[in-house]
């Protein structure tokens, strides 16, 4: 079964083709980041009329590198929800059009159900591709969830952020030291700079039982130190280091923490923040010890993509599973 993949539920317009038989056939990525650049953060109407210039242009792409045709498809799915309403729509009209020319089935896919799979696209050379049950750790711009995969299509929720999410930290930690949007990877390229231990800053709730997290008083923890120092390069990598060390930490605790209480040993990572080389170093090394294993889908494969939508909608194809020819999106959606 061949899926086309449309994902427009931020700003990246994605798309690919995944085949059930021979898997991921075709990929095509646009990033708006330029775009937003200059307004400091997503601004939701140029993301929607950016999608919409560029989202056909890549389907014939993105086609053409899986040397195939729009007859060779057997559905059409796309990102549903959540996300921009604009945005969303856009991709949610074109997958539901294709479809219906194409008389084959829509189906609309729950973004973060495409970043938990996203893990699940590869096989891994070394262990295999990893199968539920299992953890999975979403670390995004928008979500920090720790989520029991019983079976695909069964999940549990077992903790999530009370404000901020982990990669919103990074952005907004890096946005007060002054480094432009979007700051996350940029904070981390930095604290590859940084000596440890010269800022501590806390590992938030990690001192009582449970498992959800909060980073909004960690930007603040660094804006205190920030705007005490001298604001130096070699201070603001100093303070880059600390807070991302801190974030590390406090993730691993807690997935180790998930992982003991779903009695499980494999631990999925999905999200932006899957693309921090500190995390996931350190997450290796936790499961490792414990006698289990990670798994990461490739670093352009943790921040939005058509992949992941794809092979979300392939799975849900095969199991039956789609809906009716409305043009209908979700902005806000509980998975
Ligand atoms: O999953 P994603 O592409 O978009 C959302 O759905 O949110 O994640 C983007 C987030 C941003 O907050 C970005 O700063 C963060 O992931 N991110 C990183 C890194 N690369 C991306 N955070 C820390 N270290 C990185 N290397
Ligand atoms: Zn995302």
């Amino acid at each position: 079964m061949k899926v086309l993949g449309i994902e427009t539920s931020c700003d990246e317009t994605g798309v690919a083709v995944y085949d059930t038989d021979s898997g991921l056939r075709a990929h095509a990525l646009y990033s708006q980041i330029a775009l937003h650049a200059e307004y400091g953060g997503v601004v939701p109407e140029l993301a929607s009329r950016d999608h919409v210039r560029k989202l056909l242009p890549l389907v014939r792409e993105t086609l053409r590198e899986a040397g195939m045709t729009t007859s060779d498809l057997d559905g059409v799915a796309y990102t549903a929800g959540p996300g921009l309403v604009g945005a969303l729509l856009v991709g949610a009209g074109v997958a539901r059009s294709m479809a219906w020319a194409l008389d084959v089935p829509a189906i609309g896919v729950h973004h973060m159900e495409g970043h938990l799979l996203a893990p699940l696209l590869e096989d891994d050379p070394e262990r295999g591709r990893p199968e539920p049950p299992f953890v999975a750790l979403l670390v995004s711009g928008g979500h920090t969830q720790l989520v029991h995969v019983e079976a695909i299509g069964r999940y549990r929720l077992l903790g999530e952020t009370l404000d901020d999410a982990a990669g919103e930290a990074f952005d907004k930690t890096a946005k007060l030291m002054g480094l432009p949007y979007p700051g996350g990877p940029q904070l981390a390229a930095l604290a590859e700079q940084g000596r440890p231990g010269v800022f501590r800053f806390a590992r938030p709730m990690t001192d009582r039982p449970g498992l959800d997290f909060s980073f909004s008083g960690l930007k603040t923890q660094v804006l205190l130190a920030w705007k005490e120092s001298d604001r130096s390069d070699a201070v603001r990598a100093d303070i880059a280091r600390g807070f991302e060390d801190a974030v590390v930490e406090t993730l691993s605790i807690k997935c180790e923490r998930a992982l003991e209480a779903a009695g499980c040993d494999t631990l999925v990572v999905a999200g932006g923040v899957g693309a921090n080389k500190r995390l996931r170093a350190r997450l290796d090394e936790m499961t490792r010890k414990r006698g289990g294993r990670v798994s990461f889908p490739r670093p352009q494969f943790c921040t939005d993509n058509g992949a992941m939508i794809a092979y979300a909608g392939a799975l849900r194809l095969a199991a039956g599973q789609h809906g009716d020819l409305a043009v209908r999106v979700t902005p806000r959606w509980d998975m």
